[in-house]
Order: C-alpha cells, then sequence, then structure tokens
C-alpha cells in the first residue's frame, strides 16, 4: 500500500515534454490496458478514447488544445447514448466512467515515469470538429502524456492538499 501512496504523492500535473522523446508504443499499450480494465457503471464500458500522435493530428488537436507540447494525447470520449439508455440508471454516467479511467491510466503513465496533464479546459464543440469525432461522442476530457523536459517540475499547488479532516466526515 505504501508504495501505492507513493506514486500518488510523486504523480504531478507534467505541463513541459521532452518533445524529441516518442513515447514508445509497449509503453502507451500498458497505459490504455490500464484503462481498459477500469471499472464503468453497469460495465457498459461507454469509453471511446483517441490516440492523438500523428503530426496531422497533432496539429489538428494544437489548434484547438496546445496541451504543453505533448508528444501523445488521449482524447477521452464518452458515448452519451450507450450510457444512458440503461434501465435503472437515470442520468448519464458516462462522464464519471471516463473519470475512472482516465485516473487509470494517469496512474499507470506515473507508475511507467511517464508524466501526465489531465486537461479538461478546451472548447468541446471546436475539439469535436477538428477531429470529426462521431456525433454521439463527447469528448470530456485530455490526457497529454509524454516523457518530461529536463525543466519540468511539479506547479506551486502540487502539494497543497486539505487535512483530511475537511473533506472527510466519519458518521
Ligand atoms: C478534472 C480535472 C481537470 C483538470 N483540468 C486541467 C486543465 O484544463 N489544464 C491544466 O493545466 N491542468 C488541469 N488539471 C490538473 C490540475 O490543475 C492539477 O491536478 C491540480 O492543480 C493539482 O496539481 P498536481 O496534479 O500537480 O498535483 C485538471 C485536473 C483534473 C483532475
Amino acid at each position: 500500500m505504501m508504495d501505492f501512496l507513493k506514486l500518488c504523492a510523486n504523480r504531478y500535473s507534467a505541463r513541459s515534454f521532452d518533445e524529441r522523446r516518442p513515447l514508445p508504443d509497449a509503453v502507451l499499450a500498458q497505459i490504455l490496458e490500464a484503462g481498459r480494465l477500469a471499472p464503468t457503471a453497469m460495465n457498459i464500458q461507454p469509453q471511446r478514447i483517441f490516440v492523438v500522435q500523428s503530426e496531422e493530428a497533432l496539429a489538428k488537436l494544437r489548434s484547438v488544445k496546445k496541451c504543453f507540447g505533448a508528444p501523445v494525447v488521449l482524447v477521452v470520449c464518452g458515448d452519451t447514448e450507450v450510457a444512458c439508455n440503461r434501465p435503472k440508471v437515470d442520468h448519464c454516467m458516462a462522464e464519471q466512467d471516463c473519470a475512472i479511467v482516465t485516473t487509470h491510466m494517469m496512474l499507470a503513465a506515473e507508475s511507467l515515469d511517464v508524466g501526465s496533464c489531465w486537461i479538461c479546459s478546451f472548447d468541446v464543440e471546436a475539439l469535436s470538429n477538428a477531429l470529426e469525432l462521431p456525433a454521439n461522442l463527447t469528448p470530456y476530457m485530455l490526457l497529454a502524456l509524454g516523457y518530461r523536459s529536463g525543466t519540468c517540475e511539479p506547479g506551486p499547488r502540487h502539494a497543497d492538499r486539505h487535512p483530511m479532516s475537511h473533506t472527510v466526515t466519519v458518521l
């Protein structure tokens, strides 16, 4: 357990990548596998992940969101048609499902010494248009991935977490 907590504490949002060092396919495959193993509501697995890594696709993405020059960006989308239309689910779980899939991949990246940054501030419509995403898919978050540059360091508030008493109430 300590190893896992250490991994959680050591991970930080990487905002400067070594653009000349590509992510090997085998490393990317392990990160994607960690996402595939994530639990989802009713095991529907509505996530659809676009791996943006060709120069052409990166240029399209960067016209909407720069992503700190990461050599690979995962566009994590939810298929809202399959995620919403199931009995007993009264609201769409697609975003929650995508969040846990992305969390798995982010922590897997850290375990492989790959830097990552979760990005939500982008224009959903512009990004969907730029990548020509199907209408049933909503891009909820981006996961920028790559080896950190020599100058990459944690943001000033990285270690800033509320004490347990602020976030946890025992009843
Ligand atoms: C849901 C979510 C959305 C985020 N969106 C962005 C974003 O749009 N741009 C960005 O630079 N960082 C983004 N981040 C990273 C957070 O700013 C960062 O995790 C937080 O400040 C704590 O810093 P740390 O990750 O270095 O520990 C996001 C993180 C999460 C979990």
